[in-house]
Order: structure tokens, then sequence, then C-alpha cells
């Protein structure tokens, strides 16, 4: 990693006074939580997204989509934060003011004590029912979820909502389902008024989330990425650190702060 672009965000950072993290799946990725597009190891790789992100897809096999979601919500229970994870929460503490969005359903970044991170897809951790009501759901069992480690191709059916019987679903945001309104407000809020955004471990080819840090780059700031692949934010970011997010975010954090207590 060439230092002088280590240093130069880490001047930029360190002087911001509104900072926005935009992570995506690759910082959850060294704490063993599969991304989506990574050749062979990536969820869409090995799964097919038609059959089990879709709201079509639950209501056609909802046993099928509860249990592999399961089995991604135990994965992600057994996880934990990388040293990635922990520097963006350092970053809560260090700078004026700043915001985490991310388009991860897990809760890595809570977990590492960042505060009020704006979840653009939803959570794992939020199911709620079908109705058009949405009555917010808790999971059955505790035994029956992470501690039973579902594997990848188990059937589970989806619990009943206690207040109106209709059928569980995972609290993600599926394909071709509208983000939650608040998020998104939020998100392009904080990306219109930021200094700097840094963009972690995202293919930045999902829509619309992926338009955060055009925002940011149009609204005047400047987008700094960490990935250790080319994507199409490279044109975006005045900057690209390549490499992985545990690794670059801890120095570049380091460094940010370094410099400005001098
Ligand atoms: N550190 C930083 N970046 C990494 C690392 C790492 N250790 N490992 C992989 N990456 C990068 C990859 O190079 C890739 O560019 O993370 C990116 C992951 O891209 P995707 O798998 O496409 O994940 P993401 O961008 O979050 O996907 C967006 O698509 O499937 C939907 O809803 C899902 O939120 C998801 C959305």
């Amino acid at each position: 990693m060439e230092d002088v672009l280590v240093r130069r965000a880490a001047q930029l950072l360190g002087s911001a006074r509104r900072v926005v993290v935009f992570t995506g799946a690759g910082i959850s990725a060294e704490s063993g939580v599969p991304t989506f597009r990574d050749d062979l190891t990536g969820l869409w790789a090995r799964f097919d997204a038609a059959r089990l992100a879709t709201a079509e897809a639950f209501h056609a096999d909802p046993d099928l989509v509860w249990g592999w979601y399961e089995w991604r919500r135990a994965r992600v229970s057994r996880a934990q934060p990388n040293p990635g994870h922990l520097a963006i929460a350092a970053i809560g503490s260090r700078a004026v003011d700043s915001t985490v969005i991310t388009q991860n359903v897990d809760d890595l970044h809570e977990r590492a004590g960042t505060r009020g991170a704006i979840h653009l897809h939803g959570s794992l951790f939020t199911p709620r029912c079908v109705a058009a009501a949405g009555h917010p759901a808790t999971f059955e069992d505790p035994s029956d979820g992470p501690a039973a480690q579902p594997d990848e191709g188990r059937r589970i059916p989806p619990p009943r909502c206690a207040s109106c019987a209709a059928l569980v679903r995972p609290g993600v945001v599926w394909f071709g389902e509208a983000l939650p309104e608040t998020a998104l407000t939020g998100a392009v809020e904080a990306a219109t008024a930021c200094d700097v955004l840094l963009a972690v471990g995202t293919s930045g080819v999902v829509y619309p989330a992926a338009e955060i840090p055009r925002i940011a780059a149009r609204s005047g700031a400047t987008v700094i990425q960490v990935n250790p692949q080319p994507t199409p934010l490279d044109t975006v970011a005045a900057i690209n650190l390549r490499g992985p997010a545990a690794e670059i975010l801890p120095a570049l954090v380091a460094a940010a702060w370094e410099e400005t207590d001098g």
C-alpha cells in the first residue's frame, strides 16, 4: 500500500468536519461473512438470488428462504467484528460528526461500538410479518436459530406473527423492493453534507445504494475508496487504497488522528 496515499487520505480524514463511512460486504469478509459477488466464495456464486432473495421466492417457498436466512443469521452470530469494524467505530468517537451507512444486514458495526448506523438493506435481526402493517417479530425459540446452527440448505418454516398470524419474513430488503424511506433519506442527507466519504468493501453496482458515494462527490466531498479490487467507484474516488479493510482502516485512522494530535 502506497504510504503517500494513506498519508494523504489520513490528512483529509483527520481534518474533515463531517465524515461518512459507506460500507459493503467487504468490511465483513475478514470476519468470515461471505461477500455477494466475489468469485467462488460470494453468495451469489453459490446460491440463486432469484430463488432466495425476492418476495416472489419467499411466497413460492417460505421454508427454503427462511431456512437460508437463518443459516446466514447463524453465521453472522458466530462471527466477530474485525479491526476494520473497530477502526470505523473509532472514527465515530474521533470525528466531529460522522455517519456510518451500510448495505450490510449483519450487526458487526453495532457489535464493534458504532452507534446509529444506517442500514439501507435492512437487517437479519429485525424480522417482521408480511402483512401491510409489518408487525415487528421476534425469533421463535432462541435455540432455534443461531444456536441450532442450521445448515445452508435446511428448510425451516417461518414463524407466524403474534399479532395477525401472517408469515414472518426476514427484515432485509430483497431485490425489487424499495429501500426503507427513512434510511435512504438519512443517507442522502449525510452524503450531501459530508466533507469526506470513505467507501469500504463495496462493488458499487447495486442501486440506489451505489448512488451514495456519487452524491457525496457531486456535493463536493472527497471520496476515498478502500477495496483490494478495482470497482466502478475508482473514478468517483479521489484516492483508491487497494487492500483489505482490516489492514488499511486501522492504519488510516491511526495516521489521521496522529496528524491532528501532533
Ligand atoms: N476488504 C475490503 N473490501 C473487500 C474485502 C476486504 N477484505 N474483501 C472483498 N472486498 C470487496 C470486493 O472486492 C468487492 O468489491 O468487497 C466488495 C464486495 O462486493 P459485493 O459482494 O458486491 O457486496 P456489496 O457491494 O455489499 O453488495 C451490495 O448487493 O447482493 C446485494 O443486498 C446485497 O447489500 C448487498 C448489495
